[in-house]
Order: C-alpha cells, then structure tokens, then sequence
C-alpha cells in the first residue's frame, strides 16, 4: 500500500476563512469538503459558488463528498468546476454506474459512499466503475461524532479484493477518525482518512495531519 493520505474535512474549519484554514493544511493530500443539502441528511453546508471559490484559493486537490438528493443532476457540474474527487451516496441513486460515467466524462474521479447501515454486498459488483469508494464511520450529517468500528469489516473485504487485483480502487474513510481511531482503520486497510474536527480542533491543523499520517503508516 502507498503511504497514508489524509484529507482534513472543512466542515469543522471557519467558513469565514476557508482560504486560510486551506493554507494552514497544505501538507494534505486532499481537502474533503461536505456538500450537504438539508434533504438527504439534516444540515446544510454550502455548494458550487464556494467550490469554485475554494478551487482558485488552493493547490490541495478537492474531494468533494456530496450528501444530495439527485446526484444525477448535481454531481457533474462539481468535476466540470475541478473537483479532483467527486463522491455521491449510493444510498441516493438507482443508477450509480451512470452518475459515475457523467463524473468522470466531466473530468474527475468518482467516488462511491455508504453510509454505517449499507451493505457492500449489493456494490462489489459496481465498484470497477469508480476510483474512491468512501465508507462512512459516522452516520452522515455532522462532524465530531464517534467512531462506528464494525463499518470496517466493509473495509476489510473491499481491501482484500484492491489487493488480489480484482479492483483498482482507493479505500477511504470518513468519521470519527482522530489519534485514537486511526490506527485500526489503518489496520482494516484504509488508504485515505477523513478528519474534521481532529484536525480543525486542534491549536496546530498542520501538525495535526502530520501527526495522523505517521500514526496510520506506523
Ligand atoms: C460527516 C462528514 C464528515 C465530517 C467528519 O457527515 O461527512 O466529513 O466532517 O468530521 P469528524 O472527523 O469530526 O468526524
Ligand atoms: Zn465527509
């Protein structure tokens, strides 16, 4: 496996200094950002005005998580704005293989979520058509909740099927991930981890990524 990425998540970042709060992570592999529509999960977050303001701001690649409803229709324009990773909920499509196709025609990686409750059973059969698949540790909504560790039995079994060559497919995480959850996650085979309030909570965002990236490689 390639060295641990880590991609701190905005959401527990000041939104009135998204620049800055991106500058103190420039070590990151990528900038997580949640897109959340008040439909498909309880909250609201922003869109693709503040993305396209992000992408000018940053040279840290986007991996744009979108918790919407109708991903057909709004996951695209996120890969046409540069996104570098544009991740949907399978939960929120019957048609992921085609929103996937959209995304990367549009220029960018697609990436898969599930939320703690879906099986990965009924998408083993899909995930060739994607780059990332994201498991959510955490029901979607909110930062700051506690680490869910049996979703990491999906991990588990998607890494057997990365390492056997059968996928081609980069294995991320997404929350309750901070110094005390990482290094199982990292042992169930994560590749990429998603930290919010870890590294947004702590008084040094950039050496709190260090810090996390030596701990999931140890
Ligand atoms: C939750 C979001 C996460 C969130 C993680 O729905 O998808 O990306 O920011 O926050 P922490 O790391 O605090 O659990
Ligand atoms: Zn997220």
């Amino acid at each position: 496996m390639a060295s641990p990425m880590i991609a701190p998540s905005i959401l527990s970042a000041d939104f009135a200094r998204l620049a800055d709060e991106a500058t103190a992570v420039s070590g990151s592999d990528w900038l997580h950002v949640d897109v959340m529509d008040a439909h498909f999960v309880p909250n609201l977050t922003l869109g693709l005005p503040v993305v396209e303001s992000l992408l000018k701001a940053t040279d840290i690649p986007l991996d744009c998580h979108l918790m919407i409803e109708n991903p057909e229709r709004w996951a695209p324009p996120y890969a046409e704005a540069g996104a570098y990773n544009v991740t949907f909920h399978a939960e929120a499509t019957d048609d992921p293989r085609s929103v996937a196709r959209d995304i990367r025609a549009a220029g960018a990686k697609a990436g898969l979520s599930i939320k703690p409750g879906t099986p990965i059973d009924d998408y083993l059969e899909i995930l060739k058509d994607f780059d990332t698949l994201l498991i959510m540790s955490v029901e979607p909504g909110f930062g700051g909740q506690s680490f869910m560790p049996q979703v990491l039995d999906k991990a588990r079994a998607v890494r057997k099927l990365v390492d056997s060559g059968e996928l081609t497919l980069l294995v991320e995480i997404d929350g309750g991930i901070n110094a005390s959850t990482i290094e199982q996650a990292a042992e169930a085979g994560i590749d990429c981890f998603v930290a919010g309030s870890a590294v947004y909570g702590a008084s040094d965002p950039g050496e709190a990524v260090r810090k996390l990236r030596a701990q999931a490689a140890s």
